[in-house]
């Protein structure tokens, strides 16, 4: 949710190497975007626009330090006056989080006779920043007497006139510094940094950082004391991070599901017991996260219900407050997100472990925020992932899952052969010619307004998430039930041709399907076995207990044939954003 990057090195290439860091970052965010650069001459000067970054070819003017933003709006509307940097003054700021009580500060700037170009909270610190720099403070003072004032998360990088280098500042929305051999850059997420260095300091909460050239000196956003941190070497590769031949990232990262299953469940023992031991001691386990991530988390309730006979909540990130009063010293709250940093799980975390609990955190990113305030935290192996729709972190997430309660019941090694054959099966099911099947049906469905995906047992979860991913990317008002669910209600909406996505070959699905195909639905079958009552059918492997993991792979093909047929890009679906990291 914004991405930031930031550069200074010697030489001149600070805004050229920023747009492209940028570029990289794109899928935090794609309203606007904007880069500020210092001029040989001390000036700092600015290029923003609104729209996508991507297509931005332009030569920036020679300088060795600039600053950058690609902004998902928050505050204010899509416009040139919004996007970021905001300048006031000698501050120039680019930044990522939301400043909750900015209306305050900013009518009392006002009171004061000061104007807002923008509607932005962003600007009035950069106002703030700006004031207390005038009252006579250090660039460092004067961010951290802002930082005093701002309730929220954030993540700022400032650069201002007269003062060399580049400051950056953490409360909640990540930050990482990269340490080059004769510059430093600062972004948002790892991908943007890969092609220039894979050694890293994470920026903690509280925690800011001032570079300049190949230094950077760390201090605590609270004290101003120094701070030593580590330097962390990276394991990501810049080819990870690109789209090699395909066209676009969605489709390579649904065919890196061939390896990314393997990886996933590439775990010794060890850890996966010191994760289930956290269960077996708690007495209340909780699974927290937010969309997709939370469909995955749906599915494990019925895996660890149905594995190891353990009943595990799962709630929404969102909707827990509701249920924090049941979180103490002897609950296990486990977080399952692909980015690490989304700010609706993070709270409750932080919240959770003020009351005691215990936390396992199974991120994609391994040093988000999450894995760094886990009590156990498990990689999931998939490599980056830059699409805005989840596709191979979300069957990474499902197979570790799954794995876990299989460890859970004290059968690990069973749990392992099974998503092995699974994984295989995967391999083989991921081929041109059964893209073809799914273009084939993508084809017929193409122009329809609405469809409905509906599944039983493990495959519900998925049914929700064949929803999302056909929304999110093609646009197409798509919605999952419960397959014995669709009788109460939903069916009144089934007319001639509407499609329906039958996840599952099992009887009683079956009869649901008949169901709504006696009342004219056009059904669509992802299963192992043909069914009659299927017009169109999509084989998809049996994998028994971890069919879930195989039925949503063809989905994702689906999603994303509809969303190219119709001329779409699936990276970047509108108005979304990868990570969300305001709540
Ligand atoms: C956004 C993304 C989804 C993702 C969700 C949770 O909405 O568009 O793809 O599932 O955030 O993100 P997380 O990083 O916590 O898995």
């Amino acid at each position: 949710m914004c991405g930031i990057f930031a550069v200074s090195l010697p030489g001149n290439e600070a805004g050229n190497l920023v747009l492209e860091g940028l570029k990289k970052l794109e899928y935090r965010g794609y309203d606007s975007w904007g880069v500020a650069i210092r001029q040989d001459s001390g000036e700092i000067i600015l290029r923003k626009d609104v729209g996508k970054i991507k297509d931005v070819q332009i030569q920036f003017e020679m300088s060795g330090e600039a600053i950058g933003h690609t902004r998902w709006a928050t505050h204010g509307g899509v416009t040139m006056a919004n996007a970021h940097p905001h300048q006031v003054g000698k501050v120039t700021l680019v930044h990522n989080g939301i400043f909750e009580n900015y209306l305050d500060v900013k009518s009392k700037y006002q009171d004061e006779g000061m104007g807002f170009r923008s509607d932005t909270d962003t600007e009035v610190i950069a106002c703030m920043v700006n004031d207390f720099l005038e009252k006579g403070m250090s660039v460092a003072g004067a961010i951290r007497h802002s930082a005093e004032v701002i309730q929220g998360r954030f993540s700022l990088l400032v650069i201002a006139e007269g003062f060399p280098g580049i400051y950056a500042a953490r409360r909640g929305s990540p930050l990482i510094i990269g340490r080059g051999e004769t510059g430093t850059f600062i972004a948002s997420d790892i991908p943007a940094l890969l092609e220039h260095t894979n050694v890293v300091n994470y920026l903690d909460d509280d925690e800011m950082v001032h570079i300049e050239g190949n230094k950077a000196e760390f201090s605590s956003l609270i004290s101003g004391d120094v701070i030593e941190k580590r330097e962390v070497a990276v394991s990501w590769k810049a080819e990870q991070a690109s789209k090699g031949d395909y066209q676009h990232f969605m489709i390579k990262e649904i065919f890196d599901q061939k390896k990314t299953l393997r990886d996933a469940i590439d775990h010794d023992d060890e850890k996966l017991h010191e994760a289930v031991e956290l269960l077996q001691k708690s007495n209340g386990a909780y699974f927290v996260a937010c969309g997709t991530a939370h469909k995955a988390a749906m599915c494990a309730e019925y895996y660890f219900a149905e594995i190891s006979g353990r009943k595990i909540n799962v709630v929404p990130a969102s909707e827990m407050p509701s249920f924090e009063r049941f979180i103490n010293d002897k609950t296990a709250i486990i977080a399952v997100s692909q980015s690490g940093e989304t700010a609706d799980v993070l709270e409750i975390l932080e919240r959770g472990k003020k009351a005691g609990a215990k936390i396992l955190a199974l991120t994609n990113v391994e040093s988000s925020s999450m894995a760094r305030l886990a009590d156990v935290h498990i990689p999931i192996n998939a490599g980056p992932e830059k699409a805005v729709a989840s596709t191979k972190a979300t069957t990474a997430q499902m197979a570790i899952l799954f794995l876990l309660a299989y460890a859970d019941a004290g059968k690990l090694n069973l749990g392992r052969e099974i998503l092995s054959g699974t994984a295989s099966a995967i391999n083989d099911l991921i081929n041109p010619r059964y893209e073809n099947y799914v273009k084939d049906v993508a084809g017929k469905i193409l122009n329809q307004k609405s469809l409905f995906i509906i599944g039983r047992g493990s495959l519900f979860p998925m049914a929700l998430e064949s929803a999302i991913k056909i929304q999110e990317v093609s646009y197409i008002h798509a919605q999952g039930f419960p397959a014995g669910e669709l009788k109460h209600g939903p069916i009144a909406l089934i007319e001639e041709g509407v499609p329906c996505l039958v996840l599952g070959d099992d009887q009683d699905t079956l009869s649901n399907a008949m169901e709504i195909k006696s009342r004219g639905a056009h059904i669509i079958g992802i299963a192992p076995k043909r069914a009659e009552v299927f017009d169109d059918w999509l084989k998809v492997p049996d994998c028994g207990q971890a069919q879930s993991i195989a039925t949503i792979v063809p989905v994702q093909l689906l999603a994303y044939y509809l969303a190219t047929f119709k001329g779409l890009d699936p990276d970047m679906p509108r108005n979304l954003a990868k990570s969300v990291t305001v709540k």
